[in-house]
Formats: structure tokens, sequence, C-alpha cells
């Protein structure tokens, strides 16, 4: 197997991604949730194969991107389900909006729990619906014998909200921007108020090839009949093999009865996604693992290690435990520059990170730190940001 490599920061540069667009060439660019590894070479050779046969038309029947998601579940989470369960979309934000239309008419309730994915808040706008935004409550929790900073579920503001007329809830499991992941029993809950007030809850789960233990994990299907009579989740090869700009999402409903009125989705939902997106996806989930393992634990240990370099170069800045993928939650606000420092970090900083109030209140003097890059990379930017944090202000 090819090692997993990153490019030099001047190869990166060459890339016509977002990422690499989106500033001038003396910023560097760790916002836009995309990794800088090669991608893996078995979907490299997927993608070649279809170039070499000009097999480059519209995506038709694709069972075979099914079995590849179904077999994944049950190596990965423990979780088997048929295969023909499978749709697919464009990505995770066309899938999450035309399955949302099924169930919201303008102006119904769509809930999210913030600090959370920005486009949550598109999406919700694109569907003319009202936004019921029940922050995560940002808290000490017990880890072990230890206590670490965290955030938790408000269960009686989600019932309130739930009781209010909220018809979608939006869930991101696991959690991007914070990097947590909710427990069985979190998600239970959840599964039995939905139930309770007639609630459909759309998990998304993009990041969940990418949580870093097995273990930590349940896919919200799995944790009871409840989740299944009210859940979808949306799911994609996207993030984790990062293969966002070949178009392909999958979504799962394991009711018979939502089943059945996701079947009343217009046919095209399923071949505007790119043929490209839907053989890499299959290449990725059945042939991509041992890989993916690699990424896993090379991101887990970036983590660590942007964990030490803050807690040296930054000391009073602090960086949440994520346990997946390659997205950092930096709290910024001892620092005193106010409630968007990822501007003064871009300007004086030339440092491009996530600013934090983007994803809802709770995230003002915040940053999200993308550390799916190279080493040197990370070091870089933990050096641009204590030269506007740090030296500049003392
Ligand atoms: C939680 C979450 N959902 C969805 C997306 C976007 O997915 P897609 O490009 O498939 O719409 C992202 C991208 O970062 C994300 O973090």
């Amino acid at each position: 197997m090819t090692p997993i490599h990153i490019p030099s920061l001047q190869e990166l540069r060459e890339r016509s991604s977002e990422k690499w667009r989106r500033f001038p060439a003396d910023v560097l660019p760790l916002p836009v949730a995309e990794m800088d590894y090669e991608i893996a070479p078995e979907i490299q050779q997927r993608l070649i194969d279809l170039v070499t046969r000009s097999d480059t038309g519209y995506l038709g029947p694709i069972p075979e991107l099914g079995e590849a998601l179904a077999h994944f579940s049950a190596r990965r989470f423990d979780f088997p389900f048929e295969p023909e369960r499978v749709r697919v979309a464009v990505d995770v934000g066309a899938a999450i909006v035309e399955v949302s239309r099924l169930f919201i008419h303008h102006g119904e309730k769509i809930m999210v729990n913030s600090p959370v994915y920005q486009n949550f808040y598109n999406w919700i706008k694109e569907l003319h619906a009202e936004c019921v935004d029940v922050p995560l409550i940002e808290c000490e929790i017990e880890v072990g014998a230890a206590r670490e900073r965290s955030y938790l579920l408000d269960f009686d503001a989600i019932e309130r909200g739930y009781a209010s007329g909220v018809k979608v809830h939006f869930l991101c499991h696991p959690h991007n921007p914070l990097g947590i992941i909710f427990t069985a029993d979190q998600l239970s809950r959840i599964a039995e108020l939905a139930k309770r007030y007639g609630v459909i809850v759309i998990s998304d789960e993009i990041h969940s090839p990418l949580v870093y233990h097995r273990e930590g994990y349940l896919p919200f299907l799995s944790v009871s009949d409840a989740a299944r009579e009210v859940g979808i989740a949306v799911i994609s090869a996207s993030k984790a093999w990062n293969l966002a700009g070949l178009k392909c999402a999958q979504f799962v409903a394991l009711d018979d009865r939502l089943n059945e009125r996701l079947k009343s989705l217009p046919e095209a939902v399923h071949f505007r996604a790119s043929l490209f997106g839907a053989i890499a996806a299959v290449a990725a989930f059945k042939e991509s693992n041992a890989w993916l393992d690699e990424i896993r634990s090379d991101l887990e240990r970036k983590r660590d290690l942007l964990n030490d370099l803050i807690k040296e170069q930054l000391p009073k800045a602090f960086l949440f435990r994520t346990h997946f993928g390659y997205l950092g939650w930096v709290d910024l606000r001892a620092y005193g520059l106010g409630d968007e420092p990822a501007r003064e970090l871009l300007t004086r900083g030339k440092v491009a990170l996530n600013p934090g109030h983007t994803y809802g209140p709770g995230g003002r003097g915040f940053v999200r730190f993308n550390f799916g890059t190279s080493d040197e990379i990370i070091e870089e930017a933990v050096l641009r940001m204590r030269q506007v944090l740090v030296e500049s202000t003392h």
C-alpha cells in the first residue's frame, strides 16, 4: 500500500479547490473542510479507469454503492442494514434539503444545536423554514477520574422546542465544529422525544468514518427502535476520503413508512449526483479502509500535536478535545480580540481560520482550526496566531 502523503505547501497552492483559491498567496488557508492528503490510491485508480474508458456520462442505477456502504457500516459500526435502503443525492446539503422538503412547509420549524456547521442555517433559509436553536451548553464533564471542558445537549429546551411545533431536527453527529460525539443515552433520549412529538431527526453523519475509535461512536439509527422510526441518516465519503468535488452523498431510512415517503422524492435527486462521486464512494467504502485507518491515526496524532502547540505557544487559548477528523474548536476569548478573532488573525497574521461566530452565538471569540494538513503547516499556523495574539499584545 502507498503510504499516506501530504504534498508541500508549494504543491498544495497549485490545487484548484476552494481551500486553495479563496485567499491570496501570502495567507495560510485553514478553513474549508478539505484535507491536504493525497487521495487513496484505490480511488485514484477508479477515477483514472473512468476517464481512460471515456466513461463520463450520467449516474444511473448503482446498487454497488448501497452494498459498499452497508458493508462499511456493518464492519466499522457493527450496524448492518439492507443495501437497497441506500439512496443517493449530489451532496449532503442537497440530501438534507430535499428530504426536509417532504416534512416541512414554508414557515415551519427546524431545530439545530449551536454552535453548529454553518450551512445548517443556510439550508433552513433555503427551505423558508424558521430556525429554532437550542444551544449546546458549555460545561465540564467527567472523563474517567478527570474533568474535561465539553458541551452537553439541553434536553429540557429540546423538549420545549419540540412541543412548540418543531417538525425536523438537524442533528450533527459527530458534531462539527465542537468535536463531540453523542452517547447512546443522549441519542436515545432525542429519539424518544422526537417520537413523542412527531419530529423527524435528520442525522448528518458525514464525519463518522473519521471517528478515531470505533467503540466511541454509534450511528443514530442504531440506537433504538424509536430512532429508526424517526430518523434519516445522511452520509458521504466526501469528508473522510476528501472527495467533496466529486459530488455524491447517500441517505438511509430504515423505517418502512419513512422509506415510502422518500420514494416520493423526484428522480432527479439521484441522477444529479455524479458518476465520478458514486464510483469513488464505492472504492472508498469497499476498498480504501486500510488507507482510512492510517489517516485516522495520523489525524489523532495531529490533534495531540496541535494541542501541545497551543498549550506551549498560546497559553491562554483552549483546544476542545475532538474525537474525530481534523477540526479543532479553539477558544480564544481570553486574548480579548472580541467576537471575531479570525478577522485579526487573517489581516495581521495571514492565517485563515473559520470564524467561530458563524456557527452560532456561542462561537463568538472562537475559531475552527483545520488540522488535516502537514505538521509544518500546523506549526506555521500556530506561529502566525502567536504573532498576533501573544507577541503584538505584550
Ligand atoms: C457536518 C457537515 N455536513 C455537511 C457538509 C457538507 O457536505 P456536502 O459537501 O456533501 O454538502 C460538511 C462539510 O464540511 C459538514 O461538516
